[in-house]
């Protein structure tokens, strides 16, 4: 009796997503790497905290394809590009790969409505929210390093930006929460 409730096509395009997300995983753990060689541990720690963020997003797919009756395929995880030039190039970096992460997830959210595998798509509606706050999470370090003086910023900026973000929250405001009396 088959009780895999994906489809082929559905259970290899989350078996990829899943390893999209520990590639990113890698790339923010590198990225951290060289932000704290580069005497910033506060963005360093950030860095840090959103790598393990990215982890939890490869185990939700993870449990999710061995809770739909599907087979799980851990495959190797291709190296992350090379390291950023300045602090402003890591923050380009960074959108530009929540960018693509989105595309990669809209593909799958697409396939399961294509498909009607509603359980499917009422899953990748969690990454599509997600994706939503990871890229105002992104737009909003670009926006502090622009004001920080963008590749320019001075070390005195620097010093400012790396103590902010090591206390930052991982989460972005979402629009969808904003009121009147409490705009965002
Ligand atoms: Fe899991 Fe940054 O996307």
């Amino acid at each position: 009796m088959n009780t895999n409730r994906l489809s082929k096509t559905l259970e290899s395009a989350l078996n990829d997503q899943m390893t999209k997300e520990a590639h990113a995983a890698q790339i923010y753990l590198s990225y951290a790497a060289w932000a704290d060689s580069q005497g910033c541990g506060g963005i360093a720690n950030f860095l840090f905290r959103h790598s393990g963020e990215e982890r939890n997003h490869m185990m939700k797919i993870l449990e999710y394809i061995l809770k739909r009756g599907g087979q799980v395929k851990v495959t190797a995880i291709p190296a992350p590009s090379a390291d950023p030039k300045t602090i402003n190039n890591c923050f380009e970096k960074i959108f530009e790969h929540e960018v693509e992460n989105t595309k990669a997830i809209y593909r799958v959210a697409k396939m399961s409505h294509d498909e009607e595998d509603w359980a499917t798509w009422n899953f990748m509606q969690w990454f599509v929210k997600e994706q939503t706050e990871e890229e105002t999470l992104a737009m909003s370090l670009l926006d502090k390093i622009k004001i920080a003086g963008g590749d320019h910023a001075d070390a005195a900026s620097l010093y400012s930006l790396d103590r902010d973000l090591e206390k930052a929250p991982d989460d972005a405001p979402m629009a969808q929460d904003a009121t009147a009396e409490n705009p965002i």
